[in-house]
């Protein structure tokens, strides 16, 4: 299929679905608090989507019940919202939302500390996000894509967290998932030349234990297999000649 290259038109559209996106996550983020379920989230996110005019991409893909994945503590993705799943002081929530706009897809994630947090958990979501900034570092016309997986392979393999590796970054356009996969852990190969015009979802997500996952009886939600702490960090961006363009920080 290849890595789509976006014109700059496309690109425009790229950077307003992934500028709408940001005000999505930042209403969530406000309103976290103990006392609240992952449903009241999904129901929130859902809501700013749809005022905003956009299209949430998560809902019914694959079946996904959801436009918000939800995911708390030992949950490392694709949480399915429940209204009887009440968010705990020192909890941490994995949040990851996507949207449609005028046909041009936006995906990201943040982890959150629900009130006060142990140093632990704020440690494991520093360094998840960290490891983004460390892989962009790469992401410039002429590398390749693996540099960018090596990156944050190195800089999270120094704390000793636990690298997801069944669930990867991906290219991302008219199609929330499109070529290439980006994984987040050492590669071999160097991987596909970047270029700029290439728009990528980059997302590490880190266990605090072992890299391990398993999935529950729903099908969906992710967990750890040693019930350690996971963190998940995800921007769109694109490529340039120069330094990359993250569409979905705010
Ligand atoms: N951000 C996720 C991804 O990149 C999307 C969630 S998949 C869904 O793959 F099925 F839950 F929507
Ligand atoms: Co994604």
């Amino acid at each position: 299929m290849g890595i789509s290259i976006k014109s700059e038109r496309e690109i425009e559209l790229m950077r307003e679905s992934c500028r709408l996106l940001t005000i999505v996550h930042k209403e969530m983020e406000e309103a976290i608090r103990p006392g609240m379920s992952t449903m009241d989230i999904d129901i929130l996110g859902d809501k700013t989507i749809r005022k905003l005019g956009c299209i949430p991409n998560f809902k019914n893909y694959h079946g996904y019940p959801a436009s918000i994945c939800v995911s708390v503590n030992d949950e490392v993705v694709h949480g399915i919202p429940n209204k009887k799943r009440i968010l705990q002081e020192g909890d941490i929530v994995s949040l990851d939302a996507g949207l449609i706009y005028k046909g041009f897809h936006s995906d990201a994630a943040r982890t959150h500390g629900v009130g006060e947090i142990s140093p632990e958990a704020k440690k494991l979501i520093e360094v998840t996000k960290q490891s983004f900034f460390e892989g962009i570092k790469m992401a410039k016309e002429g590398n390749h894509l693996h540099d960018i997986s090596n990156a944050i392979d190195a800089y999270v393999r120094q704390f000793g967290y636990g690298i997801v590796r069944e669930m990867v970054g991906h290219g991302i356009g008219t199609k929330l998932h499109e070529d290439p996969q980006i994984p987040n852990f050492a590669q071999l190969r160097r991987g596909p030349k970047l270029r700029a015009g290439m728009t990528l979802a980059i997302e590490p997500m880190i266990n605090m234990g072992r890299a391990d996952v398993e999935w529950l009886d729903d099908d969906w939600t992710v967990v750890t297999e040693d019930g350690s702490l996971s963190a998940h960090y995800e921007n769109t961006v694109l490529i340039t000649d120069g330094e990359p363009e993250i569409l979905t920080l705010y």
